[in-house]
């Protein structure tokens, strides 16, 4: 028994060990061995890029199987070798895993003998991507992983280092021994991804189980989690034609929401935007003024584990609206305003043991100083985690695709520079979801 996996919870366990082609691969080697070594019976599966970065005699020596890697032809040794690996695995285990395969998983298309197995298994699979950062990070390869996990896959992240070619950053595979415990951990538990046909939110024994996201983990859906959101720009009426507004689009909201319910999140949405909301929010809310927000939001956040605060709320109301059309007359014209519920605050007052808050501090300010606004916001609202926006540059902020950020929580400072905001939804559902206690929903 190797340091791999703890004793015995391989041994007998049927692997399908997928390899994709990239330059991970080598890694897949040590796997391959730490795998048989914890006990597992593991069958090769090697794409046809990967046969490019390793030998498949290498595989046949370590593995109980001779590599396989084709549907038809000589890369396969019976007439239907998909669905006989589908039907005999205990598990699925992919990595290195490329932007390529996933795509082709995501998407059900069974181009080659590894993506057929994983479209004919049951089994729970564990996917470890590794590839250069700008691809991880990319939207096309986000969704896909966003679809993947709603399915039930479980996803490890990549770990953060050296790169082909020298590059560092975020995208490499993790070490072979914690591929392995992690393999063996998903197994022990004798759990099957969530969201596959029968394991709901009551099979899951606490919320601590759906810790998502950190670096060499895999990333567990958040089945059972309850989560308000609330997106966009409130508009409070001056009079039946004019309001006071702001830029807010909802787009960094909705990112939200979506990266939640993704993961398997029961989401509330309360949104003031007008743009349509993302798909699968178990309940939706659509408000326009600050105070129609402030009472949804406090309907909704008594039940709810992680409440994000999203939306640009106006801080100020027009102390009485005009039931008229206001008509123009000379000279300047003076409105009397009055100052908004702080929603967010409010709810850092209210909330109940275990709740995790998030708020957004939207300015105009970067480096040690945007940190600094983030930390003050933390403190006067009473939150667990600020996103601090530099909404003055001109290619991140409100209606743009891109964020710059840096997530502020009591003991870090995760500086994300400029992100897309689907990217920073991710990580803030990771940092949300670790802040989840470890045990009881209360
Ligand atoms: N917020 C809120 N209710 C308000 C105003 C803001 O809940 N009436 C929330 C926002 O949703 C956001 C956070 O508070 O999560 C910070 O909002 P922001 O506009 O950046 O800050 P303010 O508190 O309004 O302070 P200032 O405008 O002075 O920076």
């Amino acid at each position: 028994m190797s340091a791999a996996g703890p004793a015995g919870e391989l041994s007998g366990k049927r692997v399908v060990l997928g390899v994709c082609g990239g330059i991970a691969a080598y890694k897949a080697v040590e796997i391959c061995r730490r795998l048989t070594d914890a006990g597992a019976l593991v069958s090769p599966v090697l794409t046809r890029g990967a046969t490019r970065f390793v030998g498949e005699l290498t595989f046949s020596a370590l593995a109980d199987e001779p590599v396989r890697t084709s549907l038809l032809g000589p890369g396969s040794p019976e007439p239907s070798p998909h669905t006989s690996l589908a039907r005999r695995a205990d598990a699925v285990l992919v990595a290195p895993a490329t932007a390529r395969f996933l795509g082709s998983y995501a998407a059900g298309i069974a181009s080659d003998l590894l993506v057929a197995t994983l479209l004919a298994t049951r089994a729970p699979v564990l996917v470890c991507p590794a590839m250069h950062t700008e691809m991880w990070e990319h939207p096309a390869v986000r969704d896909n992983v966003a679809t993947l996990r709603r399915r039930g896959t479980w996803v490890m992240e990549p770990d953060e280092g050296r790169l082909a070619g020298g590059d560092m950053g975020r995208g490499r595979l993790p070490e072979p021994a914690a591929v392995v415990a992690e393999l063996a951990r998903l197994l022990g538990r004798g759990e099957s991804a969530p969201g596959r046909p029968g394991v709901g939110a009551e099979n899951l024994t606490s919320p601590g189980a759906a810790l998502a996201g950190r670096a060499g983990q895999a990333v567990l859906a958040l089945a059972g989690i309850r989560a308000l959101v609330t997106a966009g720009g409130t508009r409070e009426p001056l009079d039946p034609v004019r309001y006071l507004g702001n830029r807010s689009s909802g787009k960094q909201g909705y990112a939200i929401a979506a990266e939640l319910a993704a993961r398997g999140a029961h989401v509330t949405l309360v949104t003031a935007s007008e743009v349509p909301p993302p798909e699968g929010m178990a309940a939706l809310e659509r408000v326009a003024t600050a105070s129609e927000m402030a009472a949804a939001v406090h309907a909704a956040a008594d039940a709810a584990h992680i409440v994000v605060m999203a939306a640009a709320v106006a801080d100020y109301t027009a102390q009485s609206p005009a039931a008229t059309k206001i008509k123009k007359s000379p000279g300047p014209m003076v409105l009397t305003l009055v100052p908004t519920e702080d929603i967010l605050a409010e709810l850092g007052r209210r909330r109940r043991p275990g709740q995790v808050l998030v708020g957004f501090a939207a300015e105009t300010a970067s480096g040690d100083r945007l940190v600094a606004l983030g930390r003050a916001k933390l403190e006067a609202k009473g939150a667990d985690l600020i996103v601090a926006n530099d909404v003055g540059g001109p290619e991140a902020g409100f209606g743009q695709d891109l964020s710059s950020a840096v997530i502020v929580s009591r003991g870090q400072v995760v500086e994300l520079g400029l992100v897309d905001k689907r990217v920073l939804a991710t990580r803030l559902v990771d940092m949300a979801a670790q802040l989840l206690p470890a045990s009881g929903r209360s």
